[in-house]
């Protein structure tokens, strides 16, 4: 299709067609978990939105179920006027029927090539399942861990929030985006959505252009780089005009500034929700606010169908808008191969040849592993021996098949997943010793679970505790107020605790967590996220070292829930309370705790031990133009071979902006066998040190810096590094 086709195509459609190609729907046979999680407004029968596909009065469904359900839709398109194929979407987060880590636990690889690697996959998958383009990458940074849909993201750090962007689009995209292997990729949600006042989903965003510009924008840019077609608006406000109806953001930042070509999706009714918002009187007001601030598509509110036309026929929207809106989704479809061949994607059979096959399996089993982080283990409780010592596993997450696959995942399902105890079992085999109780549900205790957990405790050498979040914890509308542990589990891991064995504590969960009493105290933790189908054997893989640790937190762990929003990167203040030090009077502080997190960004345990020296700067000039190595020796001063996640900070010591008291710019993932000591070196340039100055520009200052080359955001010490003009 080209443009020239494209543009006859425009010329010969009526008001009502160009309407129809601006309005999305959720399929009317949706996957039963989309069903569950998105409120429905309209409910057309099958039979109804074939008919507005006949009429040519639909663009296209998502989350529905199936080739077949496409095809259906497909041919009544096809026996539309114009015949334009519809296109066929859906949320198609982490994974399709084979599902990987959530998003923000596989950020913890600190391995974009891994997440290219998954989305790929996922792609796969969901194309022979008649999808074409899904809802994903969200690449919505997340600095606050009440907020429940950091987990569909890449945790509270830009830099890592670009690489994970770009990565996944390329995944998603592949090579050819005519292919049937191929999927539309979708940058969502634009902009500022982590950034919803205390954490609560959906509320407002006040924020400085400058944060926007600095922090939330430059993942969208990255994935917008990697040839991303598609953009979803945000739900929430940005500085008192919602997302949805937001001119500059959408059309002047979006379209003009970084000259955006492809498609302005809505959320789920986010034009019609300007209503409730306080911004538009009724569904038509709602219509041409969206629309005229950038909105090209509508998503599930019919608000286009209903009202575009009236609009334009009353001159209130030009129509070289609505044909503007209309080639841009018509290039969407072209793009994606389906004038050509609008079947494309819709083959019968081909879902279940390749679906779940076993090299995607491997996949996820890998990608599971790499997810993992070990953030503490005292007297090298891990691994573990698989025979010669009792292991009593314990916990509401020890067994079923429930709480695997974790949040937003349309197709994929827990009774396909392994469990933790299938894992463990398959993994110590006939000589292993293994007990199984639930002690306690996710939020109730369980009647008698304390004590039968503690009589496992008691006849074991050592104890596992499967405890944490369960996947309606997090996600979309999923905020808390106290990122804890529930209180049963809590209580159940302190009843665990009191035996005096030791506890590997199993976390599971879907963001940061403000450990507290026996979890926090236990000897051994591990963050085990949601890892998807492979969640057991992955999980015993590490347990027992078949699998090394390697992976780092992408959001920081704080010491408590007030401390929220906690993130590495905050700025400094005036009255600095010294990082990890006791509480001094009149410094920031909350009292009670220390000024730092738990466990920071990048935190992450090897089974060995490393050692770093100091960093060599050189002559420690950066000259204006030029490039200067920072380089460290980093050792591998333990038994058994590391992979390690070297990791390079700074901090601009005097600016004209504040600036972070520390920020990524590089990381290096490098395997070390036991005694082996290597050089480490990036390159800064000026481009490093840049940053959005007094008039908005993206400036670099001429000044000194403190620049780190270390195993986490709150380690090591930095050697000073002057940038000279
Ligand atoms: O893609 C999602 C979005 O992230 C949240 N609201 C619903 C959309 C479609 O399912």
């Amino acid at each position: 299709a080209t443009p020239a086709f494209i543009a006859d195509l425009i010329g010969r459609m009526t008001i009502e067609e160009k309407a129809g190609q601006l309005t999305l729907m959720a399929a009317a046979l949706g996957g039963a978990a989309a069903s569950a999680l998105n409120p429905v407004t309209t409910t057309p029968s099958v039979e109804q939105q074939i008919a507005e596909a006949r009429a040519g009065r639909l663009t296209g469904v998502f989350n529905g179920r199936g080739s077949d359900y496409a095809r259906r839709l497909q041919d009544a398109a096809m026996q539309s006027r114009l015949k334009i194929p519809l296109i066929v979407a859906a949320d198609i987060i982490h994974g399709h029927r084979t599902v990987f880590p959530v998003p923000l636990g596989e950020a913890a690889s600190f391995d974009p090539d891994l997440a290219e690697r998954t989305a790929r996959v996922a792609a796969v998958e969901a194309s022979a399942a008649g999808i074409d383009w899904t809802f994903a990458p969200m690449v919505d940074i997340a600095r606050d861990a009440r907020w429940g849909r950091g987990v569909e993201g890449a945790g509270e750090d830009t830099y890592l929030g670009n690489l994970f962007a770009a990565a996944r689009v390329k995944g998603f995209q592949g090579d050819d985006l005519t292919s049937d292997t191929s999927v539309m990729a979708c940058a969502k949600h634009f902009a500022a959505y982590g950034a919803a006042e205390s954490g609560l989903d959906y509320n407002p965003v006040d924020i400085s252009e400058r944060t926007l510009e600095q922090t939330y924008f430059p993942p969208f840019k990255a994935a917008l780089e990697a040839g991303c077609g598609t953009v979803m608006a945000s739900f929430n406000e940005i500085n008192g005009v919602p997302a949805h109806a937001n001119h500059w953001l959408l059309t002047e930042v979006l379209r003009k500034a970084w000259n955006f070509g492809g498609v302005v999706v809505s959320d789920y009714t986010g034009d019609m929700e300007l209503i409730d918002a306080g911004y538009a009187t009724d569904p038509r007001d709602a219509t041409m606010k969206a629309f005229l601030a950038g909105v090209d598509m509508s998503m599930q509110s019919h608000f286009y169908m209903d009202h575009l036309p009236d609009l334009v026929a009353r001159g209130e929207v030009p129509i070289a808008l609505v044909d503007a809106s209309v080639r841009r989704v018509l290039d969407l479809k072209a793009r994606l191969g389906l004038f050509d061949n609008p079947y494309r994607r819709i083959q019968p059979g081909r879902e279940e040849q390749r679906v779940r096959t076993p090299e995607h399996l491997k996949v996820a089993r890998e990608a599971a592993q790499r997810s993992i982080v070990l953030l503490k283990n005292e007297g090298e409780l891990l691994p573990l021996p698989k025979a010669g010592k009792r292991i009593a596993l314990i916990g509401p997450f020890a067994r079923g098949q429930h709480d695997l696959v974790g949040p937003w995942n349309v197709y994929g399902d827990d009774k396909q997943a392994v469990d933790l105890e299938t894992g463990i079992r398959a993994a110590m085999g006939q000589r292993g010793a293994l007990t199984v109780t639930d002690g306690s549900g996710v939020d109730e205790p369980l009647p008698g679970g304390i004590d039968a957990a503690v009589a496992a405790a008691n006849a074991a050498d050592v104890v596992v505790l499967a405890i944490g979040e369960s996947t309606n914890m997090s996600g979309e509308a999923q905020s808390r107020t106290s990122i804890t542990v529930p209180d049963a589990q809590q209580a159940l891991a302190e009843a665990v605790a009191a035996t005096g064995k030791p506890v590997v504590v199993l976390l599971k969960n879907g963001r940061a967590l403000a450990l507290e009493g026996a979890v926090r105290d236990a000897a051994a933790i591990v963050v085990t996220w949601f890892l998807g189908s492979e969640s057991g054997p992955a999980t015993a893989d590490m347990l027992f070292g078949d699998a090394l640790p390697s992976a780092r937190l992408p959001v920081s762990f704080p010491q408590a829930s007030g401390q929220a929003p906690y993130h590495y990167d905050h700025k400094p203040t005036g009255r600095p309370n010294p990082a990890g030090k006791p509480p001094e009077p009149y410094k920031a502080h909350f009292r009670g705790i220390l000024n730092k997190a738990l466990y920071p960004f990048g935190h992450g345990l090897t089974y060995s031990t490393l050692g770093y020296g100091p960093v060599d700067a050189g002559a420690g000039t950066l000259a204006w133009d030029g490039t200067l190595v920072v380089s460290t020796t980093v050792s591998n001063t333990g038994k058994r071979a590391a992979e390690e996640v070297v990791q390079l900070y700074i901090h601009d010591r005097t600016a004209s902006i504040t600036r972070p008291v520390r920020e990524l710019k590089g990381f290096q993932k490098v395997t070390l066998k036991p005694g082996e000591r290597r050089t480490i070196s990036f390159t800064l340039t000026r481009s490093d040190l840049m940053f959005v100055g007094p008039k908005m520009q993206w400036i670099a200052e001429p000044g000194d810096f403190d620049v780190w080359i270390a195993p986490s955001a709150e380690a090591g010490e930095p050697a000073r590094v002057t940038l000279a003009r």
